[in-house]
């Protein structure tokens, strides 16, 4: 690959060059399955009857909205990482604006046709200011432009947080705080440890559809950067880490295969057995959520846990 070509590329294309060119294992970062097809395809993940991380999460926002509202005094603007459809952020929008004369909300959403569902889904709870952002810059543009006197409440909520290395959480949430003034607080939804099997069926359904979810990020290398991926050449595969404790998922190659990527000019070899790692679903316990909370400068108030599906959502205080 040339110095010019190079300086064109775009950061897909920049990712997927790094990624398939190590040499102990190839990767890729899971925020690339959200395009159209599979932002519609992990839709369609979270009506799985195996997948219950969702409807768990749904659950208890359901049944808690008002205790957690109850805490969060002051506040008029609620912020969110990653907002979705925004469909599970309603309980809260209506719990908190009982007790604030004017509720804004602002969901951060890397994908223009999220934040747009979010408006109509939303309209009517709260005023909408829709940021297109990455999570942080998102972050640090709306506290740029916040009135003084009153709070925020922040959700980073359905367990995103798991796709980072526990490595990077603490220092994720370190900057998460520092945007945050004294007084306002942070609503964190997280994936709990559960039975090994359930957790496995969660990303292995037997309708093929978290496979296809997987399996899109390689079309769409090939939709995207002109490249002649052979999906029927690959497998998903699905691993639990018990050392990480963390649900992997890669992509498996079924021979000895070559792809070429057009807009990198470039090949890619792949032995037989060998994987594109893919997604990293971490898993937690309460008493670790609660140690990230004072590690990065929070005090943690109270976490509910649904008991059907392990699944916490952990309000801290900044
Ligand atoms: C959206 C990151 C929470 O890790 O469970 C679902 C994504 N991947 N099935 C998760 C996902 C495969 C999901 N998160």
């Amino acid at each position: 690959m040339s110095a010019a070509t190079q300086l064109q590329l775009s950061s897909f294309a920049r990712d997927v060059a790094a990624g398939f060119s190590d040499p102990r294992q190839k990767y890729l970062s899971a925020r690339y399955f959200y395009d159209d097809l599979g932002s519609v395809l992990f839709e369609a993940i979270t009506l799985l009857p195996e997948y219950g991380l969702t409807r768990a999460d749904e659950r208890l926002l359901r049944l808690h909205a008002g205790e957690i509202a109850s805490f969060c005094t002051g506040v008029s603007l609620v912020a969110e990482l990653g907002s979705g459809t925004g469909k599970k952020t309603r309980n809260i929008l209506q719990a908190v604006s009982k007790s604030a004369s004017r509720l804004r909300y602002s969901p951060i959403d890397v994908s223009a046709g999220a934040l747009a569902c979010c408006e109509r889904e939303l309209f009517d709870a709260a005023e909408i200011e829709p940021v297109c952002a990455d999570w942080l810059d998102g972050l640090a543009e709306i506290v740029h432009n916040r009135v003084r006197n009153s709070s925020l409440l922040l959700l980073f909520l359905g367990s995103s947080i798991g796709n980072l290395d526990r490595s990077c959480i603490q220092d994720f949430l370190r900057r998460v705080r520092s945007y945050l003034r004294p007084g306002d607080f942070f609503l964190l939804g997280a994936d709990l440890m559960k039975n090994t099997d359930t957790m496995l069926a969660a990303y292995d359904d037997p309708t093929g559809v978290t496979a296809a979810f997987n399996l899109n990020m390689l079309a769409r290398i090939n939709r995207e950067l002109d490249a002649d991926f052979d999906l029927r050449a690959f497998a998903h595969e699905v691993r639990w880490n018990s050392t990480e404790r963390r649900i992997e998922m890669h992509l498996l190659s079924g021979r000895e295969q070559t792809a070429y990527v057009g807009a990198l000019e470039a090949s890619f070899a792949f032995q037989p057995g060998e994987t594109i790692w893919t997604e990293s679903s971490h898993k937690f316990t309460l008493c670790e959520l609660e140690d990230y909370a004072r590690a990065s400068g929070f005090t943690p108030l109270k976490a509910w846990a649904d008991h059907e599906w392990p699944f916490a959502e952990a309000l801290w205080k900044a």
